[in-house]
């Protein structure tokens, strides 16, 4: 059951479990200061396995076509996403040709090419003899399927999503306001980047924050001076990322919505996170003396918000 309010609005302090698209319209019209949040990044976590490219867009410009009337005017809403997006594009055309350094016999397509050209009359059993390698080798290179993932492997297409996200949020009548960058620990052991290509590792994510029209107040005391020079007035923060946890597979650092929360709302604020996961914008919240309002789709998640936020007497990441 969804705790609601007489006028039945979604009631503040609290973890609501449901689909933010659906949820978002109980929240009391301009109520929110900040709105920050994580959404499923589509790399393939299991909140997101039934979701298509198609379905994700739908999904990310319904959520912030939804934030403009609940964010008050003057307000934020604050967008954390690691903005190159890499999924399987069946229309995509091969990248990957031959993987030389993954081969374990160091024998080339062109090499068997060759020696067919010398030995016309040669079965790949007689190339093999004289290659000095299987005749598995022999009629994978010929038949071009030693590429990576095997040859019926869907290629991986790479996409930036800020531009669509700064255009969702523009349709919606929010003004880009600003960005930062959260330089976390390369994910050597998660990432898809550290796989046989050249493409670098992904160490780092955005922050995309847009404006609603309407007066903001700007009070420097939200921050002492040495934290306004050490990150307030900084585009790039530097946070190590959660270790992989069993509770949820994509938590962000405590430290992350505390700084948000800190910039850009004020005491007794309210901000809402609608990609609640494990609760971390809430215990943030909480901890700055904000009230704060959670969405999340798995009840699983939901639970275990609702449990951190009950026990935090201390953070916990
Ligand atoms: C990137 S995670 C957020 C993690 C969170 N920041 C934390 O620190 O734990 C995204 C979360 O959104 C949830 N989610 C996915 N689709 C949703 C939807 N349509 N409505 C609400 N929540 C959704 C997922 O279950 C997942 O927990």
């Amino acid at each position: 059951m969804i705790a609601q309010t007489k006028n039945n609005c979604l009631k503040d302090n609290e973890i609501h479990c449901g689909d933010a698209r659906d949820l978002l319209k109980l929240i009391q019209a301009e109520s929110v200061a900040l709105s920050f949040w994580s959404p499923p990044y589509f790399v393939g976590k299991s909140y997101e396995k039934n979701l298509t490219f198609e379905d994700w867009k739908d999904l990310l410009s319904e959520v912030i076509d939804s934030h403009f009337s609940i964010i008050k005017p003057g307000g934020f809403l604050a967008i954390n996403i690691a903005d190159i997006l890499a999924f399987p594009d069946p229309d995509m055309p091969r990248i990957q040709a031959d993987n030389i350094s993954n081969k374990k016999v160091k024998i080339t397509r062109e090499q068997v090419q060759e020696a067919q050209r010398n030995h016309p009359s040669f079965n790949r059993y007689q190339l093999a003899d004289l290659l000095g390698c299987s005749e598995q080798t022999i009629d994978r290179r010929l038949k071009n399927n030693n590429v990576r993932g095997g040859k019926y492997a869907v290629q991986r297409k790479v996409k930036i999503v800020g531009g669509l996200i700064e255009e969702w949020a523009e349709e919606a009548g929010f003004y880009l306001y600003d960005r930062r960058v959260w330089v976390k620990d390369p994910c050597w052991e998660n990432g898809q980047w550290h796989s046989l290509s050249y493409r670098s590792v992904d160490e780092f994510e955005y922050i995309y924050i847009f404006w609603k029209p309407g007066i903001t107040s700007i009070d420097r005391g939200r921050l002492g001076k040495e934290e306004w020079s050490e990150w307030g007035s900084r585009s790039v923060w530097h946070i190590p990322s959660v270790r992989a946890n069993i509770k949820h597979e994509a938590q962000f650092p405590l430290e992350l919505p505390r700084r948000m929360i800190r910039i850009f709302s004020s005491p007794g604020d309210m901000v809402l996170d609608c990609f609640m996961g494990s609760g971390t914008t809430a215990l943030a919240a909480m901890n700055e003396g904000r009230r704060y309002m959670g969405i999340e789709l798995l009840p699983r998640y939901a639970e275990l918000a609702r449990k951190r936020c009950a026990g935090n007497h201390l953070p916990t990441a």
